[in-house]
Order: structure tokens, then sequence, then C-alpha cells
């Protein structure tokens, strides 16, 4: 096997690179003494308890225990192997990196692929942007988007475009420039009849493109100019565009995003481009589907609060609702702005302007339970007696799936203010429903819905505690990262017979990092390890607080307890089958092992008052 990526080419990208910034795109970290904390994006948690260190290079959560260096939190964070992320880090600082040429030949065909298909969407923009603005076909189009109120510099801001009503002017365009056709197909610019012939997808429509993180064109959302279906035509999913991972206009308002902390997220991509014209940059969009959990992940990475403003219909509470849930699970701060029914964002921006619009509407924003409970009042005459019960009914049936006790309170007084009720009555009643709902769940088997993290809990070790031997190979290991002189001892001593698989091979690796000549240099380390559950528990291991210069003793009793576990494990088992004999009354074989059981312990006496460990029959 050769070693595709050299120790090189690694000291020389961590040069250049601050695992502070890296993780800073992720995550929102703040200074906190010598470190940078925020909250984990590996795990669900309201209070940070993630730490990144400039000084030591490396991320560390001590909520989850996920672990690591720049590069692991690249596997982790973006599913990267551990050459994607360095080739990644590469990239970015200009360091060239080199494959072994089987992957570099995988990854060079796809590459060229979907660079082809950039290509292509790339021109297939200015192309339809050419002809809205500046041809004769495009003038309905043109005249339509400027009776919507979007005014010429917004339509080359986002650089919409008009598709003619045509079956192979994009596909003659293509075919001229020799794009493959069938590759136009996958990118999803073309479609294909019977026969293999290949026609243009979107034909008489305006079109909006929908750009990656990186600001790259790689899909379409192409409206109807009348009242044809559908209205919406979206690129399907390609190698280019995965709809549930990408959020629309995410690219430009980022930076607005990061810096007021708040994401506005709308229903539709044109209420996003509205709201951009009105002067409200921080606005993003799903692509025609509801939001998924990678999309709320990148949302709650950017930003703490989450404003939504949704269609004020039914469709719109219902799509809201669901909104909301997905990104609280990942820990958002949401707020609801509603808007009057059947009216979306955009409606509302075109025929009250902008300054009203963020008055009455998003400045409004009130809590997603004050948003419904608001709504289910809507249609009800509150000073009849029955309906105005069977709104409390309703109400307290809401209130009752709140979490949080403070938050039940609140509602609960406010209902018993509004319509002279008592409190207590009120509560007890919500006490039912709340009664009622759980044994419904757990009749409907509700899934697991505590863990929500994206790793399944596979990181929940951290406040583990671990028994004596396996404690004792830990702070063994955390020296041994620390003095390659611990390491040697250790090589002699224990060699490979940790009791622990990942510690046997966490030394392993140590060893061969020092007899590389290598100082201590946790980085360097980390980055030979390239398996991420070895890169996390490195990185565990190195902020063990130990002591810095520990005595031969310590690291001898350390060793004593880890050599001699295997041996306990022995006596221990001979002292269960010798209770097995005598319950058996198998007294003779009984009375043997309990003499086999006698001398290990005399000669674990003896081997307490030397140094050595030689009981251990290896
Ligand atoms: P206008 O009618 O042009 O004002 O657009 P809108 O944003 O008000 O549309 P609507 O609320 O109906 O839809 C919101 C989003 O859903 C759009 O941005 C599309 O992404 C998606 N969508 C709407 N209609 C269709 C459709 O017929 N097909 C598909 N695939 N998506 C649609
Ligand atoms: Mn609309």
């Amino acid at each position: 096997m050769s070693k595709p990526i050299t120790e090189e080419t690694i000291s020389h990208i961590t040069g250049k690179v601050d695992i502070v910034d890296i993780i800073g795109e992720y995550v929102h970290l703040k200074k906190s003494g010598r470190n940078y904390l925020g909250l984990c994006p590996f795990h669900n948690e309201k209070t940070p308890s993630f730490s990144v260190s400039h000084e030591k290079q490396f991320y560390h959560c001590f909520g989850c225990g996920a672990g690591g260096n720049v590069f692991s939190f690249l596997m982790e964070m973006e599913g990267y192997t551990f050459p994607q992320a360095v080739r990644s880090l590469g990239e970015k600082t200009g360091v060239s990196v080199h494959l072994d040429p089987n992957q570099e030949g995988r990854l060079k065909q796809r590459n060229i692929e979907k660079e082809n298909m950039q290509k292509a969407h790339h021109l297939a923009a200015q192309l339809f942007h050419h002809m809205l603005m500046e041809r004769k076909e495009g003038a309905p189009a043109r005249k339509y988007l400027q009776d919507r109120g979007f005014k010429l510099e917004t339509l080359t801001e986002f650089e919409i475009g008009f598709a003619p009503d045509s079956w192979d002017f994009l596909t003659n365009f293509l075919d001229k420039r020799q794009y493959p056709l069938d590759l136009m197909e996958k990118a999803g610019l073309l479609a294909k009849g019977d026969g293999h012939r290949y026609f243009d997808r979107f034909r008489n429509r305006v079109m909006f493109p929908i750009k990656d993180a990186q600001g790259q064109v790689i899909a379409f959302g192409g409206r109807t100019l009348g009242e044809d279906q559908p209205k919406y035509l979206n690129s399907p999913e390609t190698p280019l565009f995965h709809k549930s991972q990408l959020l629309f206009n995410f690219h430009r308002a980022r930076p607005d995003i990061r810096q007021n902390q708040t994401t506005i997220l709308y229903e539709g991509f044109i209420d996003v481009i509205s709201s951009w014209q009105a002067g409200v940059t921080n606005a993003t969009a799903p692509l025609g589907t509801s939001i998924s959990e990678d999309q709320a992940r990148v949302i709650k990475r950017n930003s703490e609060k989450v404003i939504l403003c949704f269609d004020g219909d039914q469709a719109g509470i219902n799509a809201m609702t669901r909104a909301h849930d997905v990104l609280e699970k990942q820990g958002c701060l949401i707020k609801v702005a509603a808007l009057p029914d059947g009216v979306d964002p955009d409606d509302y921006i075109q025929s009250h302007g902008a300054v009203t619009f963020q008055k009455n509407v998003l400045q409004q924003a009130k809590s997603h339970t004050a948003f419904r409970l608001d709504a289910l009042r809507k249609g009800r005459n509150l000073q009849d007696d029955e309906e105005r019960m069977a709104y409390v009914q309703e109400a307290l049936d809401l209130i009752s799936r709140l979490n949080r006790a403070v938050e039940r309170d609140h509602y609960l007084r406010q209902i018993a203010q509004e319509f002279s009720l008592s409190l207590d009555a009120l509560k007890q009643e919500q006490y039912q429903i709340f009664r009622t709902q759980k044994s419904k769940e757990n009749r409907d088997k509700a899934s697991d819905k505590w863990n929500n993290s994206r790793n399944n809990g596979k990181h929940l070790v951290a406040k583990q505690m671990f028994p004596a031997y396996h404690n004792a190979e830990r702070h063994l290991l955390a020296h041994m990262l620390q003095s390659a002189e611990v390491a040697h001892n250790v090589r002699e001593e224990v060699g490979s017979d940790f009791n622990i698989d990942e510690h046997s091979a966490l030394a392993a690796y140590l060893y061969a990092f020092y007899a590389e000549g290598h100082e201590p240099d946790i980085q360097m380390f980390l980055s030979k390890l390239e398996d991420p559950e070895l890169i996390q528990l490195a990185t565990q291991l190195s902020i063990l607080s130990i002591e810095p210069d520990p005595s031969d003793q310590v690291i001898r009793d350390y060793i004593k307890e880890i050599l001699t576990y295997p041996f306990h494990l022995r006596l221990k088992e001979k002292e269960d089958f010798k209770r097995r004999l005598e319950r058996q009354g198998d007294i003779l074989q009984a009375a043997y092992v309990a003499k086999e059981i006698m001398e290990m312990q005399a000669r674990m006496k003896q081997d307490k008052n030397s140094s050595h460990v030689s009981f251990i029959d290896r």
C-alpha cells in the first residue's frame, strides 16, 4: 500500500489552518478563557459544552465525548474520509494533496462529470438571464415579473431568467458546445423521451437559479407564466443537487444570518427574493419540500434564533408546525411571525411595503405556542359559552404537550385570567389531558424520541465511570501521549497487552509514532490515526488531567493494574467455578480448585512486595 498523504502535507496544512476558524464555520464559538466554547454540533444541547482549543488545535465535547482534530471534525461533519478531509483543507490552504492513483482516478472521473454539470448550469443560467433581460421572447416574462413588483436590479442580483417555449432550445445550445446529453439529463437540465430523444426540461418558464453554499448554480426552479401545471417545476435530485440538504439563497444570506444570529425561514423562494428586495437579507427557504433535519442543522450551526414566516392559511400553519418540530429538535429558539389568512410574505410585502412588513410582521413574532393558541381562536365566537369551552379544551390539549412546567403555567394563567376561570381547575383539567395523551402515546408505541442527536449517542461515553484497570489504561496512555520515555517503558512492560482493544491499537500507533523519532505532539499524532474512533479516544485522553511529571511508582502502579487484571479475572472465574462445583456436590473437585486459588493468591501477595509482575504467565 502506498502512503497517499505524507506527513509533510499534513504539517503543511495544519500550519496554515486554525481549527477555530474551520469549526467557527459550523459552530458559533465564543472565547472562554484559553479556549472557545459553543453548542456541540454532534449532540443536542442547550448549554455549550463543546470546547475548541486554539493552542492544541483540537476540539472536545464534555457533554458527549466527541473530539478530535481539524481533519476528524470535517470527517464527522461532512462525512468525509480522511483523504477527502485532507484534500478539502488542502484546497482551502492552497496545499496540493496527492492521492494514490486509484483514488485519484475515481475522484477525477466523478469530478469531471460534476464539473461539466456545473459548467452547464452556469451557462444555462447566463443564457436564460440573457433571454429574460435582452430578448424579445423574454418580454412577457419580464413584464410578468415587473408586474409582480420585482425590480430589474433584483432580477440581475438573483440572475433570474426565462426558458423559451421550445423543446430544443437548451438541448441544441448544450449539444453545440459538446456537453454529453446523457450527462445533461443526469444533471436535470434535459429530459429524455421515447426513442432516447433528449429535450428541454424547462419550457416557457421563469427560471430561478438555485445556488449551493459556494454560490454556484446547481439547479433551477421554473415557474410557469400562466396557470399551467405544475406551477413550479424544480430540478430533480442530481449528483449536484440534494434538495434536503440545500437552502435557497443561503450562501448570500449567511453573513447576515450569522451576524444577527437570526434566520428567517419562508416556505417559498419567491418570498425570499421579495424579502431581499425589501431589505430583509437574512432569509432562506427550503426547496419545495418541508424542512429536513439536515437543513435544520445548517440553520442551527449558523444562528441561535429562527423566525418562521409562512402562509397564513391552514396548510401554512401545518407546514409551520412541522418546521417548528424539526428545528426545535436541533435546539433552535423559534419564533413565529403571523400573516393574515391566505397571504404569503411576498403578497404582504408587495401590498404593504417593507417597513410595515418589518414592523407588523417580523417584529411581532411570538412563541409557537402563542401563535397556535391564536390560531385556535380563529373563526370562533368566544362570547358563546360552548365555543369558548371548546377553545379552552383545545388550548389545554396544546399546553399539555409543552415540556416545560413554567411554560405550561404561563399559558394556563393567561387563559384563567382571560376567561375568569379557576387556575386550579384548569391545572387539574390539563393534567387529566396529559395523562390521556400519555397513555395513548404508550399504546401507539411512540418511537424512540429522546435521542435525536446526530450520532445516536455513540459518543455518549464521556461521563462514564470506568473500572480500575480501564482507568489505569486510560491514564497510562495519557502519560504516554506526553512522554516518549514513558511510552518506551510501557512498550517493554506491557507491549500490546492492554485489556481494551482500542487501547492496544492506540498504544501501537504511539509506539510507532515515537519510533519514527517524533517528539510528543498530539496534533501530529492525531493526524496519523485516520480512524475517527481512535482520534476521538486520543483526544479524550490528551485532556485527562494527569500529573505533568509522574514518578516511576505512579507509572508502575498503572502497569501493574493493567497486567494483573487478567489474573484477577481468572481468579474470579476460578472462584465462580469452585462455587458451582460445591453446589453440585463435587466436593473433591471443589477442594482441588480451592487449592489452586490459594496458590494464586499467595503468588499475588508475594508479588505485591516486588516491583515486577512475574506471576503473569504471558
Ligand atoms: P407564487 O405563486 O409565484 O407567488 O409562489 P409561492 O411562493 O407563493 O408558491 P407556493 O406558496 O404555492 O409554493 C411555495 C414553494 O413550494 C415554491 O417555492 C416551490 O418550491 C414549491 N411549489 C409550489 N408549487 C409547486 C409545484 O407545483 N410543484 C413543485 N415541485 N413545487 C411547488
Ligand atoms: Mn406567492
